[in-house]
């Protein structure tokens, strides 16, 4: 079962409520919420607080991405203020297990973020704990790059490991997913699509989620 997962960084910041609304109305399944801190990646988006005022207008599953350095300082404050997903960059962090536990020990579902060249052999201690492991198919930092296409290998070598151990996790990807690149992915094995500014900048978001969800 493919979800859609719309970022909103591609959104209109002065109304992030209502744009929430039209991606809900258009049948989508999560809201993913981009964190960066200027460190970790070039931009800064939004933290926590955000995300608690969001919680109050939405009842859809908020799929948070920490592109942060030491989420492990985050991860409580994104719980609290009702993030469902919580997803860090292996790249960010020492002790990913122990992040891995205390996600979970929140109440949230916890993923773990691989930059393009970042190998998948960072995810193979933490497979049986994951409920999500997130390609990230740019470099992150930006909206509107270029999908890199050598990432299909890598999703689809995930895709067969996970069926071939009986993990029971979801595959997300994230960049550069548009209604030309989301077959791909979906045939290489992602099941989570997040799609920024092929979502936002749709004429009609129903027909573009629609059409990323195949
Ligand atoms: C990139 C972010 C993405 C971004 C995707 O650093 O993690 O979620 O919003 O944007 P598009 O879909 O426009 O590539
Ligand atoms: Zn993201």
């Amino acid at each position: 079962m493919i979800k859609v997962a719309p970022s909103i960084l591609s959104a209109d910041f002065a109304r992030l409520a209502e744009e929430i609304g039209r991606i809900e109305e258009a049948g989508a399944e999560y809201v993913h919420i981009d964190v960066m801190d200027g460190t970790f990646v070039p931009n800064i988006t939004l933290g926590s607080p955000v995300v608690q005022s969001l919680r109050k207008c939405s009842k859809a599953v908020f799929d948070v991405h920490l592109m942060v350095e030491h989420p492990e300082t985050q991860v409580i404050a994104f719980a609290e203020a009702g993030a469902d997903i919580i997803t860090f960059h292996i790249e960010a962090v020492r002790h990913a297990h122990r992040l891995v536990q205390q996600i979970k020990s929140l109440g949230c579902k916890a993923g773990v973020a691989l930059n393009p060249a970042t190998p998948l052999v960072m995810l193979e201690e933490l497979m049986e704990d994951i409920d999500m492991a997130l390609i990230m198919t740019v470099n992150p930092g930006f909206g509107g790059q270029k999908f890199i296409p050598s990432m299909l290998e890598k999703i689809s070598i995930l895709r067969h490991t996970v069926e071939e151990n009986g993990f029971i996790l979801d595959i997300e990807v994230d960049g550069g997913i548009n209604a030309e690149t989301a077959p791909l992915v979906r045939e290489a094995g992602a099941n989570v699509l997040v799609a920024g500014s092929a979502v936002y900048g749709a004429p009609d978001i129903k027909a573009a989620v629609q059409a990323i969800r195949g």
